[in-house]
């Protein structure tokens, strides 16, 4: 989320064209809003990406250092207001910044009555404030940062100037990535090495709670004690090109290992595990009104419909309200029955589907409650609903949808706490999921490191022609998806199925060359789904299990064994759904095409 850039080369190279190339690579970490500043031509922002960005710029901008941002929106609008940098009160001292000062508004308020203004809704002008005020009093560019940097809580990854001393550059990482490029006479900082490569390929990572002190001969490290640290250079290996996806190959596998901290920064700062709740702040506003929702309809397109069905059963089961699921192209034209007790869910990567944006409207035209799960910070479905949860699972540009998914069912984890919490879940009960939500990093970490197995085993079954994915309860969903990441970037036909729904037809498909990948872990549905298995293994269908992690008689029963570790039922779906994002990934690649760019799709489908 967000992208920084800053550079220092007193004029070896020109800032401005350095700092807008490195943006463009830098790109799919957030286009919301773009920025760049350098003490020679100040500063210029704009919402949209690099392309607006350089619209804006004057041709004669330039500069011998200066500091550039991608946003992602977390606090406040895309605006021009809000992009970075963002100044102090005399515009001495700017700063990018990546992540979120989680006291910001504890830090406001004291600068505030310090008689600091501030012109922005955004966390990080408090930061470049905090620096000022030290600044006023220690006259000393460096202590001054440090200090600030010890008032913050949150997660950063920064670079900050300051006009008194335009050759020197602060980083600072806490959280958010930060890596320095060590050139000749010149030095840059950014949020991954992608925009240092074509410069030069020895970077130093810095690491959490270290900050690096730039000019265009020297850098040196310090923790935040002001202790020095000596970290070796690191000699990158990536091409420019590679490095764009983070050093993988696609930006779906990109994606997909990106799981675990999907995970964290989804959860980050809403669990309450030891009262058994959850804080969700975007539905602070409307908590009293869905205390008295009677009924949810969630709608979506594509994968974030199939979220939604896992959603259904989280929430009949565990908050006891009842719960649909529409096609946003189906709902607003089926005149549904509304009232002010209906709430209308929306689950959006994009938050611009346009089939799910008119079904939200049609919800508020009927008077229902709209509400959303949006990725897209400031989008039109999260302007346009009611209330709602952001997913902060970061750009996902890869077509097939993957982490979001994965953050999707976590954000829904957390909505059926809240609502069940309203309607007598048990301290207890919500203990125990906030538990196992907490745990699912790791374990999905355990998936992630399999990733070999699942390769081999999708290049195995390269000459499938079609394939089943069976399901039951949680996991039929999941059926689902598996199924549709399959087809859309191999282009070969898979279909999910209800297991018992299998018998009524499906099964007739079923032969030696006809594979069946079937989610069976050991939760409710086991033994009826080792049944099924064992219909489809009579009939000489290969069969693929999806199985929980020391489950010893599934692996007498079939061959191909994808394990993934135990956790409660209602999460399932949010590990299982992973090694099946790795085999429709490895099935497409070996089959030597392009996953980012399935033919026929687009990302975000804003057209009916
Ligand atoms: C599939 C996929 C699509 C989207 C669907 C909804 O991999 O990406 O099915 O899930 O187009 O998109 P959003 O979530 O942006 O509304």
């Amino acid at each position: 989320m967000c992208g920084i850039f800053a550079y220092t080369g007193k004029g070896k190279k020109d800032a401005g064209k350095v700092l807008l190339d490195g943006l463009l690579s830098l790109e799919y970490r957030g286009y919301d809003s773009a920025g760049i500043f350098t003490p020679e031509s100040g500063a210029v922002k704009t919402p949209g990406a690099v392309k607006e960005l350089r619209k804006k710029v004057s041709k004669d901008f330039s500069g011998k250092s200066g500091i550039a941002h991608l946003r992602w929106a977390t606090h406040g609008e895309p605006t021009a207001k809000n992009a970075h940098p963002h100044s102090d009160c005399g515009g001495e001292l700017w700063l990018v910044h990546n992540g979120i000062i989680e006291n910001f508004k504890e830090l406001k308020e004291k600068l505030a009555k310090l008689g600091h203004t501030f012109r922005s809704d955004s966390d990080t002008e408090v930061l470049a404030h905090l620096v000022e005020e030290y600044l006023g009093k220690t006259r000393d560019f460096e202590k001054a940062a440090l200090k600030a940097l010890n008032d913050v809580r949150g997660t950063y990854g920064i670079a900050l100037q300051y006009k008194g001393e335009p050759d020197k550059l602060i980083a600072a990482r806490m959280g958010s990535p930060i890596v320095i490029g060590l050139g000749n006479g010149e030095h840059f900082i950014a949020s991954d090495p992608s925009p240092i490569l074509p410069h030069t390929k020895k970077v130093v990572f810095l690491e959490d709670g270290e900050v690096a002190v730039l000019t265009p001969q020297k850098h040196v490290i310090r923790k935040l004690d002001s202790s020095q640290v000596r970290r070796n250079a690191t000699e990158i290996e990536w091409s420019a090109e590679q490095a764009q996806k983070g050093g993988y190959e696609h930006f779906m596998l990109k994606e997909i290992m990106e799981g675990p901290e999907v995970i964290e920064n989804t959860l980050r700062g809403r669990l309450l595990p030891s009262k058994g709740d959850v804080k969700l702040g975007g539905l602070e506003s409307v908590a009293k009104k869905l205390a008295k929702i009677e009924r949810i309809i969630i709608v979506a397109c594509g994968t974030a419909y199939y979220a939604g069905l896992v959603g259904e059963y989280m929430l009949e089961e565990h908050a006891g309200i009842p719960v649909e699921v529409e096609l946003g192209s189906e709902f607003r034209y089926r005149h549904p029955v509304l009232n002010e007790r209906t709430a209308v869910l929306a689950i959006s990567q994009s938050g611009e589907t346009l089939d799910t944006l008119e079904a939200v409207r049609e919800g508020k035209r009927r008077g229902a409650l709209t509400l959303g799960i949006v990725n897209t910070v400031g989008s039109t479905i999260a302007r346009e609903t009611d209330a709602g949860v952001y997913n902060h699972a970061g750009p996902e540009i890869g077509v097939a949808s993957t982490k979001a998914f994965v953050s999707q069912l976590t954000a829904l984890a957390l909505l059926t706490i809240f609502l069940g919490r309203q309607r007598g879940m048990s301290p207890k009960e919500g203990k125990r999921i906030a538990r196992e939500l907490a745990a699912l990093p790791k374990k999905l970490q355990a998936i992630l490191d399999r990733h070999g197995d699942i390769e081999k085993l999708a290049k195995q079954y390269g000459f499938a022609r079609d394939f089943l994915y069976l399901g039951r309860r949680y996991n039929l969903p999941v059926a689902f998806e598996g199924a549709l990441k399959l087809k859309e970037i191999s282009y070969v036909h898979a279909e999910g199925c209800g297991a018992g729904e299998m018998k009524h037809g499906p099964i007739a498909m079923i032969d030696e060359r006809f594979p069946t990948v079937a989610l069976a872990p050991m939760d409710s549905m086991y033994e009826k789904m080792i049944s099924n298995i064992h219909e489809i293994k009579a009939r000489r269908g290969p069969v693929i299990v999806v199985a929980t992690e020391g489950d010893k008689e599934v692996g007498k029963l079939v061959e191909d064994v994808l394990y993934v570790p135990k956790t409660i039922e209602m999460l399932e779906p949010i590990l299982n759904v992973v090694p099946l994002q790795l085999f429709a990934y490895y099935f497409a690649r070996a089959k030597g095409l392009n996953v980012d760019r399935p033919r026929n799709l687009a990302k975000s489908v804003t057209v009916e």
